[in-house]
Order: structure tokens, then sequence, then C-alpha cells
């Protein structure tokens, strides 16, 4: 039983009255070749594309935005697509994560200022996921979520690639001398080898497995490859979806529950999946009205060990997944885990979106009993270095600097970093811990994925491939090494971060979620007083309103005035 009549739609407000406002709508539809029929008593269903020149992991998004469109016009819907900023992860400078709240916030009000009744929103390029549906939570109207699928596995001389993961290791060895620029060449032309995202579990495969967790995306359609022609048809039946989802009211609030955003974070654990998702998933959360913080993160680390034998965390790729039964199959493997009862776009449950789902490669998607890694894919530690709490990924580093005490090297910023570890008489052991200041938030700006500090070229060229980093910074998905991120509160705000002097000791315990600068109080109190804020880096446009209303990491990094107040009314029809 449907809960609106056609004249209920938001659209009828622009559509279906009879005035002097109306009919200049009216007539500007004709004025594309439509007519009444196309449009009259219908749900006009928004398509926010996020496809661009400059984003390959959705260059196919042009045309899958036709197949959505058919689902759409199948089921009885208007569709129209609307643009919105694309955030495309290679190119955007200084960081992608800059401009996440700007895409929520164009596609919010690109929602609401148009006669839109029902949103599909495409994306999958690490930020868009969560700018997409930030936007679409906060806008209230029913939604569905396509995610633009991952990338065909990379290829050089019959050795799998995987995005950004083999980069950073190729990176290494031709640093070391390892490989030819030949050898780097051909790695250039095959680890890209078609449309989609990226195809490790980096950001970009968390999210859109995370989306479709909590229950905003067809069953399924987060693992399809995106050159798979499932994809096309999985875009087809999320735009007759859609259709319903409008007539039945199906809201994202009636999808996103605690326990929704529960099975997203234990989905998030058992894939081993980007330390991104967790200022994502806080703050889409928070968006939702629902308080989420960090600390609930590794309660469930605790209890969720990684399954999903995928790189960087494991060996194989998102294609692989997608053929040993993709996320459904992941799930069933959790199911006693799940809460199965959460709603989802389906209009079913949980529940029924896994029925009959089967892992079909064991040794892509492990069983419970036999985990890739056991000890939780993400801890939060906590302490004097970041009392607000920072991040790690243990699963993907060098089990040794999971519990380590060392000497720092602090560097005030990227390019104090980058000139250092290239020097041949840098002072460095591998039993040091890197620190890097200035690359949050505020001091970034944006938190740019700086976290994955390189190894000094000296000791590169010794061999060494992981040891301690600590910075204020995020770091890529397809990153790994034992990395801690997202200290809180940021050093550019002057957090204990920005107190660290090179030759102080800091001691590592992952096992006990600790964190601690071995500095008295005394000490640091007086560094304190002698610190001094370093310069903005706007003073007019964008980027003055985003150091001016950015949350730290542990806030999920939304604005302030996106968070507060109550809801924004309708805008008037005249
Ligand atoms: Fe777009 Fe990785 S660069 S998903």
């Amino acid at each position: 039983m449907r809960q609106k009549r056609p004249e209920d739609l938001r659209s009828h407000r622009w559509l279906g009255v009879s005035d002097l406002r109306s009919f200049g709508h009216r007539s500007r539809l004709r004025q594309f070749g439509f007519d009444k029929a196309d449009w009259e008593g219908k749900p006009v269903i928004g398509i926010i594309n996020t496809w661009s020149d400059l984003n390959a992991c959705h260059a196919h998004l042009r045309a899958r935005a036709e197949d959505v469109k058919r689902g759409v016009w199948q089921a009885g819907g208007f569709p129209v697509e609307l643009p919105a900023m694309s955030l495309s992860e290679p190119f955007i400078k200084p960081t992608t994560m800059l401009y996440r709240n700007f895409l929520a916030m164009e596609t919010e009000e690109l929602l609401r200022s148009h006669p839109i009744d029902g949103a599909v929103l495409m994306g999958g390029c690490d930020k868009t996921t969560p700018a997409l549906i930030m936007g679409a939570i906060s806008m209230g109207i029913p939604s569905i979520y396509v995610p633009a699928g991952p990338m065909l596995r990379g290829n050089w001389r019959g050795e799998k690639l995987g995005s950004g993961s083999d980069v950073w290791k190729y990176w290494d060895e031709k640093r070391a001398g390892n490989i030819t620029d030949e050898d780097w060449n051909q790695i250039e032309g095959g680890i890209a080898r078609s449309f989609g995202t990226c195809m490790v579990m980096g950001t970009a495969a968390t999210m859109m497995s995370i989306a479709e967790a909590m229950g905003l995306a067809l069953p399924g359609a987060s693992s399809i490859p995106a050159a798979d022609s499932s994809h096309p048809r999985m875009c087809s039946a999320a735009g007759r979806r859609i259709v319903d989802m409008v007539w039945d009211d199906l809201t994202p609030a009636k999808i996103l529950s605690p326990a929704a955003f529960d099975n997203a974070i234990k989905v998030h654990m058992a894939l081993g999946g980007s330390t991104n998702a967790i200022v994502h998933v806080v703050a889409m959360a928070r968006r939702a009205g629902i308080p989420l913080d960090m600390d609930r993160f590794d309660a469930i680390s605790r209890e969720v060990p990684v399954i999903a034998n995928i790189t960087p965390s494991g060996k194989f790729l998102m294609e692989d997944f997608y053929y040993a039964g993709g996320l459904r199959a992941l799930m069933a493997e959790l199911r006693g885990l799940l809460d199965l009862s959460c709603m989802t776009v389906t209009g079913t449950t949980l529940a029924d979106n896994i029925a009959g789902a089967k892992v079909h490669l064991p040794d892509v998607i492990h069983p419970l009993s036999d985990p890739i890694y056991a000890g939780g894919a993400t801890a939060v530690l906590k302490g004097n270095l970041a009392p607000n709490g920072c991040v790690m990924k243990p699963s993907a580093a060098d089990q040794r600097l999971t519990q380590h005490r060392g000497k720092a090297i602090a560097f005030e910023d990227y390019n104090h970093m980058a000139r250092e570890v290239e020097r041949d008489d840098l002072d460095v052991t591998p039993d040091h811990i890197l620190v890097l200041k200035n690359a949050g938030p505020k001091g970034g700006p944006g938190m740019p994925e700086w976290g994955m500090l390189p190894i000094p070229k000296k000791l590169v060229k010794q061999g060494v491939r992981d040891m301690l980093r600590i910075s204020d910074a995020r770091m890529s998905g397809t990153s790994y090494g034992a990395c801690i991120l997202h200290v809180a509160p940021e050093s550019f705000v002057g957090g204990p971060l920005a107190l660290v002097e090179t030759g102080d000791e800091i001691e590592v315990d992952v096992k006990n979620r600790r964190i601690h600068l071995h500095v008295s109080d005394e000490e640091l109190a007086r560094r304190k007083s002698a610190w001094t804020p370093p310069k903005p880096h706007y003073t007019r446009g964008y980027g003055a309103m985003f150091a001016e209303h950015i949350g730290q990491a542990d806030e999920g990094c939304d604005f302030d005035f996106l968070l507060a107040g109550g809801p924004i009314p309708e805008p008037e029809i005249h």
C-alpha cells in the first residue's frame, strides 16, 4: 500500500499546480521535448552524478546514468540528471577531503532547490560516497546509492597489480635501485586497466561496502566490478527501485539506525577496511543524529576479525572478492554478529538481502573460525599524545611495531619531511619514530593522505620497509605499514603533537590501546606556553570557511553549521 499520492510529491508543488510559476516550470520541460505524459503524476528522480573528465574512477557513470534512467522510466518515474563535483582522488589538490563537505552541501542543496522526490546517488571514488550520503541524509528524501564499482585487476608481466598499494611497494623498490625506469613505466601502464575505482580494499571499496552494509545500496551492488555487465543491470534496478521507495516514503531516517551503523562498522572490520572510513562513518552517523565516536570502532574491532583476504591487509583484489561471492557472502559469514533486522533500500531486511549467499572462494573470504587477522583491523589509541584518540591499522603493519618504544624524529610540515627523508646522512634507524605535524583538518589543510610517511631513503636501501610513523594526517586506504593517524586534537590547533621534538621518546602499545609521549607534564606545559599558532592557509574563499568551521578527526570533520540547528524549511514556490 503506497504511502504517498501524486499530490503529496514534492515535485507536485512545481509541476502539478496551475499558476504562473508552474507554467514556467512545465514550459521549460517542454523546451527539452518532454510532454505531460512524461512527468504528470510521476515521482521526479534526481540522479546526482559525480562523473567528470578528470575522474577515471567514474568514467563510466556518464553512460550508467542512462541505465539508471531506463530503470526509472520502466517503473513510472521521471528521471533528471544533475551533475555534482566529482572529487577525483588522483587529481584534486591539495586533497579531496577539503571538498568532501562541499559535495555534501552541493548534494543537499541540489536536492532541496529542485523539484526532486527521490535521489540516486552515483559515486565511489573515496570521498564521493560519504559526501553524497551525508547530503542525502540531511535532505531526508528517499535515496539509493549506486556504487561505481572497482576497476579490473592490474597486470604487469603476468603479476597482479593493486591500485596504490603496489605503487607504494614498487616506488620503494625503485628508490632502492631494484627496478628500472622501464619497469616503472610498464607498471604505470598496467596498474589501471579499466574504468572504476581502486580495486584494493582502499577507501573507495571500503566506503562502497559500508554504504551497502548500512542498507543504502542494492544487495551485492558494491562488489560488482565497474566493467562487468552486471553493473549496468544493477544501475537500472536501482532506477526502478527508487521510484517505489518514493511512493513508500522509504527515507534514510527509516534505514539508518544505530544498529545499521554497527553493522557497517562490523563489515568494515571484517574487510580490513580503510582507516579513512572512521572519519566518514562518524560524520554520516552524526548527520543522522546518531552519536557515534571512535571508541565504538575500537570496541567492535576487538569483536570482529579480518576475514577478507584483500590487499592491503591480504593478498587478493576486489575482482577476486566479487568472484568469491562479494559483500553478500561476507555478510552471510558474519551473520551471527550482524543485526539482520535492519531495514534497507529494498524495503526488506538485511536478512532477506543475504539469504542464500555463499562464499565460493574460501581463500578470498575466510571463515570466521580462520580469520586472516584475529587482532582487529583498526585500533584506536589514546594517551597524552592523542587525548582525543588516533587510529592505526595493525592488520597492515609489521607486527613488531605494534609494541614499540623509540626516539622521535619530528618534522614541522610535509615539505620539511619530504626533504629530510631523502637525505643520505639523516640520523635515523629502523627503531626511530617519524612524526609529521601540521597535516590535520586545519593544518593540511583538509587532512591530506600524507600519513604513510616515506621510509627514509637511507633505510630503504638497507631493505627496511616498515617503521612507526605518527601524524595528524590520514592515509590512503591503499596504504599500509605501522602508521598512526588522525591524532586529535591536531598540531595546528596546539594539540600535543605540536610539542614533540626530535629525540623525545614515544611508546606505542596497540594491545593496550595506548600512545605515550615520555616527556614530563611540566616540560610539555613549558613547550605549550612557547608555542605560537601557525598562520592560516587561507584568508578568503572556501578555504577560509573550511578552516573556520571544520571539526576534528574524532568528530568526523564535518562543518559545525551543518550539524547544528533544526530542519531547513522547504523552498517557497513563488
Ligand atoms: Fe578513485 Fe582510488 S582514485 S577510487
